[in-house]
């Protein structure tokens, strides 16, 4: 399946099912180093994340818990630039270790609102693992630990990612035609 329909627009497959699971082994791993010995809360950022975040998460073998926050910021496909919810902070993260799992990092927006967050409930550490990333459009200065794949400055979706609700299960991820 290369290529897709959802609503009126066409997309093309960019990233395949097993290149993803691939990488998402990879940084499971990465993380399982880096944080050994370590109690670790992964924060997995919804709606988008939430396939990564299962992936993810299956394949960590530290002390951990996963919580889920929800803050939007896209309607269609450009970013408003306005975030509008914030939901879900309900665990005490006082001096826990700490690793946001993104769906994807376009302008860091929502990442940087995410990680004031963190700061202001005095958690030890922040390490940030996401998906994709659209170097073109990350304005932001914070360092991004664990990067899927580095993608085009355009709309994609599957894989957790959505067009205006739909295409969220593909397992693939795809990407615009214009
Ligand atoms: P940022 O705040 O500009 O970094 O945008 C991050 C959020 O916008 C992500 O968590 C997604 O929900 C959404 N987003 C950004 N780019 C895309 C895309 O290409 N497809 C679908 N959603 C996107």
């Amino acid at each position: 399946m290369n290529e897709v329909r959802i609503l009126d627009k066409k997309f093309r497959e960019l990233i395949s099912e097993q290149a993803i699971r691939k990488r998402v082994d990879e940084i499971a791993l990465q993380i399982n180093r880096d944080l050994t010995g370590n109690e670790v809360i992964f924060v997995g950022i919804l709606n988008g994340a939430f396939m990564f975040a299962a992936d993810l998460f299956r394949k960590i073998k530290l002390t951990s818990r996963i919580t889920f926050v929800k803050l939007a910021s896209y309607q269609g496909i450009s970013s408003s630039g306005a975030i509008k919810e914030l939901i879900g902070w309900n665990e005490d993260l006082t001096d826990k270790n700490i690793v946001v799992v993104e769906d994807i990092v376009d302008t860091g927006a929502t990442l940087e609102r995410i990680v004031n967050e963190l700061v202001i409930r005095n958690v030890a550490e922040v390490k940030i693992a996401t998906m994709l990333l659209k170097p073109a459009s990350y304005t932001r200065d914070i360092p991004i630990d664990y990067i899927g794949f580095e993608i085009p400055n355009k709309f994609v979706v599957g894989y957790g990612l959505d067009y205006n609700g739909y295409g969220r299960s593909l397992p693939s991820v795809y990407i615009l035609v214009p």
